[in-house]
């Protein structure tokens, strides 16, 4: 069941082009995050490698906070939001980045200040890898450990994967 599902998963996916720039083909996953058992084999799947080995999920900026609450629910864990700079009231660590289409920072709550404490990174997308290396950092400047990181789809043809060689990804586009 959860392979069809991941069957289903892999059709929703929509290609937007030009979005948010010209020349960007912004990868969407929203239609997976709506379908009930589309999005449940997918956080099952994203959380399966890691399982009992993380102590809390964290949840990349924006669609990623989503599949964090969803593995948070089914690990019985807690959900660490690391949000786009100038959003979080009160910040443990700030992590600036490149992206594809300009740049931008990230932020975390003292809630990832703990040292030793086990972080599963979610995001939805990875496409040259800046996002995800800036949270690997973050969690690391916080005193914490990235016991895994796992997205939903990897975009080919950026070199993202370069930097963040171990995380999983379970689709390509
Ligand atoms: C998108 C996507 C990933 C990131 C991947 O987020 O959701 O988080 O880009 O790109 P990268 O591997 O090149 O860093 P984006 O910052 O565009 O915005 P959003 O998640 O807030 O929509
Ligand atoms: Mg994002």
């Amino acid at each position: 069941p959860r392979r069809a599902a991941l069957e289903r998963a892999a059709a929703l996916f929509r290609a937007v082009p030009d979005f948010p720039a010209p020349g960007v083909v912004f990868q969407d996953v929203t239609p997976v995050l709506a379908d009930p058992a589309a999005l449940r084999a997918v956080v099952e799947e994203m959380i399966a490698p890691y399982a009992g080995r993380f102590d809390a999920v964290a949840g990349l900026d924006a669609r990623g906070f989503l599949l964090a609450g969803f593995a948070a629910a089914l690990t019985d864990t807690g959900v660490l939001p690391l949000r786009k700079a100038g959003k979080l009231p009160v910040t443990a660590g700030h992590v600036a980045y490149e992206l594809e289409y300009g740049s931008a920072a990230l932020e975390a709550s003292p809630e990832l200040a703990v040292p030793g404490l086990r972080v599963l990174v979610l995001d939805d997308v990875l496409a040259t890898g800046g996002t995800l290396a800036a949270a690997h950092e973050l969690i690391a400047a916080c005193g914490a450990e990235v016991a895994g990181s796992a997205v939903v789809l990897e975009v080919a043809g950026l070199d993202g994967r370069d930097r963040v060689p171990e995380a999983l990804a379970l689709f390509a586009a």
